[in-house]
């Protein structure tokens, strides 16, 4: 069936926590111009508090609903086309994976457990981690259970281990360029 909207072409960023979506994001952003959507950030403003609050005044699952909504929206026909920098858990919904696939070209960030470790270790902002077990079991298992979300949603995955934010850029320019101008 042909379509007179044209699909979307944002650039996706997935992965887990301290894997650097934000760094990168902000990265695209600054090169290509087009508006950055730094999921957390925007559930953040909008909820009038931190990450932290919303799970612990709401619970997970209502925060799961907020990146639910806030990918409908972005992936709305009118939207505009953004760097879109998503948390590390937005995968965990099947819904989800299907709504970020249809948002454009999907970018999934990697990094070795033991620097994501080292990123995520002093930082108190993500509640998933605050707690008083082994933060290198607890990321270890996280990531073993959402490692196939990210391989079955992403078209290109990257090892940011040893490149810059500025050389993930440039990749994922050189990717998506291509990506985009192949589609049927
Ligand atoms: C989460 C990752 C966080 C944030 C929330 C939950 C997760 O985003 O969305 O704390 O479930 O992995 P970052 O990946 O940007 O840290």
């Amino acid at each position: 069936m042909s379509s007179s909207v044209a699909p979307p072409e944002n650039i996706v960023l997935i992965g887990f926590m301290g894997c650097g979506k934000s760094t990168v994001g902000r990265e695209l952003h600054q090169r290509l111009g087009f508006p950055l959507a730094d999921m957390d950030q925007i559930i953040e403003q909008r909820a009038g508090k931190p990450i932290t609050s919303i799970f612990a005044d709401e619970g997970e699952q209502a925060f799961r609903d907020m990146e639910t909504a806030l990918l409908k929206e972005l992936g709305e026909p009118d939207a505009p086309r953004r760097i879109i920098s998503t948390g590390g858990g937005v995968v965990v919904r099947e819904d989800n994976r299907g709504l970020i696939r249809n948002l454009g070209y999907v970018v999934w960030l990697d990094a070795p457990i033991k620097v994501i470790l080292e990123r995520t270790r002093k930082n108190r902002t993500r509640p998933l981690l605050l707690t008083d077990e082994d933060p290198e079991v607890i990321i270890r298992n996280m990531m073993e259970a959402r490692r196939p979300f990210y391989q079955e949603t992403a078209h290109l995955k990257l090892d940011t281990g040893g490149l810059d934010s500025g050389e993930l850029a440039t990749g994922i320019l050189e990717c998506a360029r291509y990506h985009f101008s192949n589609r049927p």
